[in-house]
């Protein structure tokens, strides 16, 4: 059996979404979104697995509202696309549950974001954060998604949420019940890195603001930012081959192009022996002009928290349509009583 089409993806609520999460991720989702059905959800549960999220419930909603706003700011339609947060869909815990009995520990101590995240006093994390990777299969899986675009940082996760699918269809005997779903991992900018250092990834935890740009940044930051990027004493290279062993300018140059749709070689060859200084001022103006409007949309989206929980809700309800089936179908296959 083949499934039908089908996109799910998802971001965290905690802190201000940032360059990477839109090169990376959303910006990938706007595309996709004319090509197959999709749903996008706000993974508030995912949020509470850490400090950045947990015991701040005011926060955590205020944030849960700006990474709606700025999906729609970024280009996602809601009226065509469900957009919802985890919270109001409990089929997502529901199904966790069962993929946690599922999974393996031995699979799960190999996740390098747990080892990354919790750091040197792991038994400090929480047990949430431990079992993160099984509640991101359950996302997917609970919808029977078949596409999930991503940075390449969860890359992993998803490999994980594909030997859960196949463990499920083998153990009850159904072969094609859960689809394998494919990681999209498209374009000039899977792995956003930081500003101040090319070898470390632009990431919402990150203590420095300057290391990343965040989608509500205004103008002055964005161009201050860009301005104090590291890089290093040469001029940009005439070639790909140039770029060996200088990860900040491949870290601009990556960016530049993704934000100009353009491919990275014309990008090299546009700004080839050119100083840094010239090329920074080029990347701060397109940078300006592509976040600028959105951040705009997304004030503008803000000053209306009711009409965002209304959306949310909308996109559970239709979310919850899609998930009830199926869960109905996995409670049965597992054997418990309805
Ligand atoms: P999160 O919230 O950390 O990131 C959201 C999306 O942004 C991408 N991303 C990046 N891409 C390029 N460069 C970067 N520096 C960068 N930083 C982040 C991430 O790859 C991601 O696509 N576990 C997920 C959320 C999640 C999810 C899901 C995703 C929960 N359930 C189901 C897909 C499907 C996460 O923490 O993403």
């Amino acid at each position: 059996m083949t499934h039908k089409p089908l996109v799910l993806s998802g971001m965290q609520p905690t802190n201000t979404l940032h360059l990477g999460n839109y090169l990376g991720a959303l910006k990938n989702w706007v595309k996709l979104q004319n090509e197959m059905p999709c749903l996008f959800c706000v993974v508030d549960m995912h949020a509470i697995t850490t400090d950045a999220g947990y015991g701040k419930p005011e926060e955590l909603a205020q944030a849960t509202r700006e990474v709606t706003a700025a999906y729609i700011a970024g280009g996602v339609d809601a009226h065509r696309t469900p957009i919802f947060n985890q919270g109001q869909v409990p089929e997502h815990g529901e199904l966790a549950w069962v993929l946690n009995c599922v999974a393996r520990l031995g699979w799960m101590d190999r996740m390098t974001q747990f080892k990354e995240k919790s750091g040197k006093h792991k038994e400090r994390a929480s047990v949430g954060l431990y079992t993160y990777p099984v509640l991101m299969a359950a996302d997917i899986l609970v919808y029977k998604a078949t596409h999930v675009p991503v940075g390449e940082d969860q890359k992993q996760h998803l490999e994980l949420a594909r030997d859960i699918a196949q463990k499920f269809n083998n153990d009850f005997g159904v072969p094609d019940f859960f689809p394998q779903p494919e990681p999209v991992i498209t374009g000039t900018a899977t792995r956003v890195m930081s500003l101040r250092d090319g070898t470390k990834k632009m990431s919402k935890s990150d203590e420095s603001d300057l290391s990343r740009i965040n989608l509500t940044d205004d103008a002055d930051s964005i161009v201050g930012k860009i301005r104090r990027a590291k890089t290093d004493p040469n001029p940009l290279p005439d070639s790909k081959e140039g770029l060996a062993g200088r990860p900040e300018a491949e870290n601009l140059l990556n960016i530049y192009a993704a934000l100009a749709d353009q491919e990275r070689d014309a990008v090299i060859a546009q700004f080839a022996g050119q100083q840094f200084s010239g090329f920074k001022h080029a990347l701060a103006d397109l940078t300006v002009a592509k976040l600028e409007p959105m951040a705009k949309e997304m004030r503008r989206l803000l000053a209306d928290p009711g009409e965002i929980d209304r959306i949310l809700k909308s996109g559970a309800r239709k979310a919850r349509d899609i998930a009830t089936p199926v869960m109905d179908e996995v409670k049965k296959r597992v054997g418990f009583i309805a």
